[in-house]
């Protein structure tokens, strides 16, 4: 169908309300089922969804405090469920071989021992991760801590989620799903709208990105140029904000920025593009449109130069290699790490149990980016190709952008859970063709 850009509301997914709360635990219930929601309006789209939303419900969690999710099955197919982001036992991972039968339900325990991040969850079923997230399988998962509480950043209705993401739709307005069929996916999401537009008043504004894309990068940038404060990653607050005039966003990877449009005459529209779209005038060249209105009340937000304080980094003991390479040419594609397709039954790489390890990651093609994800721990980025990594990628990271030619060095350490846990590229097309490897802590 055609749309006229910018005409649908944006929307914010609701917050989950716990079924239960204790001293120490929100005990939350979720189903996921097949709903045929309104996308381009005067049509209706089957999705598969969490609690029939898309993305699904928001769930608020605070550190120290534990979650319990009990999520019922009534897709027709296993699914399972993993909190990308999180350190959680491997049982509670999502992303093993146990998986939820159809009709089944499992309980998934997240003991949230880590610091404020803006999280999500997302299907993670052996082979399928990728068809489910395109169905509608993720929400987010925004986790707080007395840090992030304390500063006084924008808040409330002014501490905004954006979840991108593309999709095909065909002319019945129905999800077309082929792998790797990412020219096809033209229809550009945010929080489940096409091309929305957002009220805005002439104020600060934080705004959580999370792409939730299997493939499509996205470069921001606002029409005018105008500044965007970059003040977290993956992993929660960056030490310091960084000013940019545009930011990078591959699948799986979040980025945090406050807007100030006090800057703006009300009445003015700014538009958000992707400039990595074919081109500024193509419709998957725009995302969404700001429009902007008179601040009611003053805003008393700011950003303060300095954030949080990232843990020391330990020097690491171990280095390892690892390649990321998918058949760039003809059908059947297969995708590798290390030259090999995934094997569920095999582990790849053993690490001892509170070690410090530097992994420098490679892409093997030579047209197609990648990004590399890892299951379990907050990285950090040391380097990339012969340089420092970008200083929006400063933070803690679980998800970075892997170009061809430029190497990208991380460290981590591996001190809380043992046990078996994924690592993959988080274009999620490629990890469900192969690109996808185990790691054990023992
Ligand atoms: Cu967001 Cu293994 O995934
Ligand atoms: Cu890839």
């Amino acid at each position: 169908g055609t749309l006229t850009p910018f005409t649908v509301p944006l929307t914010v997914p609701q917050t989950l309300r716990p079924v239960l709360r204790t001293a120490t635990t929100d005990y939350y219930s979720v189903t996921m089922h097949r709903r045929r929601l309104e996308i381009l309006p005067g049509t209706r789209t089957e999705v598969y969804t969490y609690n029939g939303d898309l993305p699904g419900p928001t769930i608020r969690a605070t550190s120290g405090r534990r979650v319990v999710v009990r999520q019922r099955n009534r897709l027709g197919m296993p699914t399972a469920v993993h909190l990308h982001g999180g350190a959680t036992a491997p049982g509670d991972d999502g992303s093993g071989t146990a998986t939820i039968p159809p009709g089944g339900e499992r309980v998934y325990t997240y003991p949230n021992q880590q610091p404020h991040a803006t999280l999500w969850m997302h299907d993670h079923t052996h082979h399928m991760e990728a068809e489910h997230l395109y169905r509608g399988l993720a929400s987010l998962y925004l986790l707080s801590d007395r840090t992030e509480a304390a500063l006084p950043l924008p808040r409330g209705q002014f501490d905004v989620p954006l979840v991108l993401r593309d999709a095909h739709l065909d002319a019945d307005a129905q999800l077309v799903w082929n792998m790797d069929d990412a020219d096809n996916r033209t229809t550009l999401l945010v929080n489940g709208r096409p091309w929305p537009r957002f009220e805005v008043q002439a104020r600060r504004y934080r705004f959580r990105l999370v792409n939730s894309s299997n493939l499509r990068f996205f470069l921001l940038q606002l029409a005018d140029a105008g500044e965007m404060t970059v003040i977290g990653s993956d992993g929660g607050l960056l030490e310091a904000p960084v000013t940019v005039p545009y930011v990078l966003l591959s699948p799986g990877e979040r980025v945090e920025i406050v807007v100030d449009f006090s800057r703006y005459q009300p009445g003015t529209s700014v538009v958000l593009h992707n400039l990595m779209g074919p081109g500024p005038f193509e419709q998957v060249g725009s995302v969404m449109r700001f429009d902007v209105v008179p601040a009611r009340g003053r805003d008393r937000s700011s950003v303060p130069q300095k954030l949080r304080t990232l843990p020391p980094l330990p020097t690491p003991t171990v280095r390892r290699t690892v390649e990321l390479r998918m058949d760039e040419f003809g059908t059947g594609h297969q995708a590798y790490i290390d030259g090999k397709v995934f094997d569920p039954a095999r582990i790849d790489t053993t690490i001892a149990w509170g070690s410090t390890e530097e992994w420098t990651v490679t892409n093997g093609n030579v047209f197609m980016p990648h990004n590399f994800h890892m299951h379990l721990v907050q990285f950090r980025v040391l380097g990339r190709g012969d340089g420092p990594p970008d200083p929006t990628e400063s933070g803690l990271k679980d998800t970075v952008v892997v170009w061809p030619g430029q190497p990208v060095r991380l460290q981590a350490t591996f001190d809380t859970w043992r046990g078996v846990y994924p690592y993959h590229c988080h274009m999620v097309d490629h990890s469900a063709m192969g690109m996808m490897a185990q790691m054990k802590i023992v």
